[in-house]
């Protein structure tokens, strides 16, 4: 009998049953959100973003459903601060599944106050969000310099020994910043975050968004993600986590065949009426398109696109 095609992958050192996890932001700063991402069956689990002190979020509106599928928020990193990390952690460890803690922070020290209160607290690696489009200060500020995001990531990885992937989002320096993060210690890149754009209410005629603009993500980015990890996997052959739009198998397929050897899923998981079905389905119909084109593993086709 055939063997099945593994979907075993692994990133930045972390092993993985499978590619697809679950994007920071969608659940993910206590207990029940660890259990309940776990019961989707994602492969690792990603927080939401924690700064050191907890931190509060903009007025509604917050988050506005887009006609061609997208998602725009300005949800402002609100999180209850690094004291949630400990009972994230040991639940996951009960689960038995990889916990990613992404960090946020306004200066290089609080960026490292949170990455050193995760590894204390046994977590398996850091995400540094270093792209947020509308958190002022917190975000992709730091993402668009590459010499901020050098010393970012220098400094964090200089007081942790656990994996730390920076999550880069879209600027005219996206390539260079992915190179200054692997240069200054980074296992891997998360590509990319949501990109700063806007809605205008035509009958009150002002910004929908408290906050004017906002991040978009899901389907309407996805091809834009895709250049992103084709372009960085090309230049650096890094390990890429891909991120943005991802709602059914194939975006997993085409973010792999670009270079990334794990993805996540964010704004699908809140549009999905099956989440607990969702990414065993998607990992059916990854095995059997692997079959059907003659690979034995996920891995064997990791930026493969870029051969071709
Ligand atoms: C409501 C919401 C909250 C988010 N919060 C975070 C966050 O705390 N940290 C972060 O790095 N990204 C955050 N993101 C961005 C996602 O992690 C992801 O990069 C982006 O949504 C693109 O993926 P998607 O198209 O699958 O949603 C958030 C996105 C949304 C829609």
């Amino acid at each position: 009998m055939d063997q099945e095609p593994s979907l075993r992958t692994s990133v930045a050192g972390i092993e993985l049953l499978h590619p697809i996890m679950n994007a920071s932001g969608f659940l993910g700063y206590s207990k029940e959100h660890i259990r309940r991402l776990a019961s989707y069956g994602f492969s690792a689990i990603v927080t939401k973003t924690i700064t050191p002190y907890p931190k509060k979020g903009y007025d509604p509106p917050i988050i506005i459903a887009l006609s061609n599928g997208g998602l725009l928020n300005a949800v402002g990193l609100e999180n209850p601060g690094k004291e949630c990390i400990n009972e994230m952690v040991e639940e996951a460890k009960k689960l038995g599944i990889p916990i990613i803690i992404s960090v946020g922070g306004a200066t290089e020290e609080e960026f490292a106050e949170v990455a050193e209160e995760a590894e204390l607290r046994g977590a398996t690696a850091i995400e540094l969000n270093l792209s947020c489009p509308h958190a002022k200060g917190y975000g992709i500020e730091i993402g668009m310099d590459p010499q901020k995001v050098f010393s970012v990531v220098k400094n964090v990885a200089s007081v942790t020994k656990i994996p730390v992937i920076a999550k880069l989002g879209l600027s005219d320096k996206v390539l260079e910043s992915a190179g200054k993060a692997l240069e200054a210690g980074a296992s891997g890149l998360t590509l990319i975050n949501t990109i700063k754009a806007m809605a205008i209410d035509i009958y009150s005629l002002k910004p929908i968004l408290t906050n004017v603009f906002g991040g978009l993500s899901g389907p309407p980015i996805h091809p834009i993600a895709v250049r992103v990890v084709y372009e960085v996997y090309r230049e650096y052959k890094a390990d890429i986590i891909g991120c943005g739009g991802v709602t059914k198998w194939e975006d997993v397929a085409e973010f792999v065949v670009a270079g990334a050897r794990a993805v996540e899923v964010g704004t699908a998981i809140i549009f999905s009426t099956t989440q607990h079905k969702f990414v065993e389905e998607m990992l059916d119909s990854l095995r059997n398109w692997l079959k059907m084109l003659g690979f034995k593993g996920i891995e064997e086709v990791v930026g493969i696109a870029q051969k071709i």
